[in-house]
């Protein structure tokens, strides 16, 4: 492993895949540990899946205990109830909840259907703000820099918001869904300002289809077109990336 420090953001440069979730998985394991009552902020996609995976067998081999944890994710696709299997809920539940010692009642997901969307950003919100801050953020990041849903042009200011998902994402997630048809247009995301509040991120980035992404992220210019660059200035980030995804450092 190979680590650099880039602005505030320290880069742990692994080879490959599995190395990335495993470090991720024993960072988060760790922070855990040193408080059972840590507020976590949970990221989705196929980038977390390994990491999950492996604090799913950490807990069944060393019962590291969930049991005081609370959860916010970071955003849900708009339309769909977290009793759909492409739900981001339903995602958490599959990939971590279901699997460790969590109160279900203390993991919050953004909910993607309601009679008054922008209402329940708001609460998403104020229940942030009651039971946060969240301790550690894992966050990934889309080809074209976002992250969480928050895509290029969103404001470095933004709290919880509904967004039209650009078609470059509603194409990347594709995969999915039975058809490209299928996937919502919209999604309830955290904001960048929601991200930013966190105490700790790790960002987590693996394959070539991330490289630009990175490689802006760590070299470009700091700019909303680029959301992922506001982490240069926050004062605690680690990107955890692999071979595939790391630009010449
Ligand atoms: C998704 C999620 C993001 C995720 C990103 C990358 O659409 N909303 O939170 O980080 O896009 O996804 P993947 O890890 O599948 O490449």
């Amino acid at each position: 492993m190979f680590n650099k420090s880039i602005d505030n953001i320290k880069v742990f440069k692994v080879c490959d895949y599995a190395e990335m979730s495993n470090l991720a998985a024993e960072i988060l394991i760790s922070e855990v540990k040193n408080n059972p009552n840590i507020v976590l902020g949970l990221a989705t996609g196929g980038t977390p899946e390994g990491m999950y995976k492996k604090i799913v067998e950490d807990h069944k081999l060393n019962n590291t205990s969930f049991e005081g944890v609370t959860s916010f994710n970071l955003d849900e696709y708009v339309g769909l109830t977290g009793d759909n299997e492409t739900s981001y809920r339903h995602y958490m539940d599959e990939h971590l909840f279901n699997h460790v010692n969590i109160n279900k009642e203390n993991t919050f997901v953004p909910f993607g259907v309601s009679e008054d969307l922008s209402q329940g950003c708001l609460d998403y919100e104020a229940t942030m703000k009651e039971l946060g801050p969240i301790n550690l953020q894992i966050l990934g990041i889309g080809g074209n820099g976002h992250i969480g849903f928050n895509e290029p042009g969103t404001s470095f200011e933004s709290i919880t918001h509904v967004i039209d998902l650009d078609q470059s994402t509603i194409e990347a997630n594709a995969r999915y869904f039975n058809s490209i048809d299928d996937v919502p247009k919209k999604a309830v995301t955290m904001g960048i300002s929601t991200i930013m509040r966190s105490e700790k991120i790790i960002l987590l980035a693996s394959g070539a289809s991330k490289l630009d992404a990175v490689t802006k992220l760590l070299k470009g210019e700091i700019s909303e077109d680029m959301p992922a660059s506001v982490l240069r200035k926050h004062p605690n980030v680690i990107v955890i990336v692999d071979e595939e995804a790391c630009p010449e450092l």
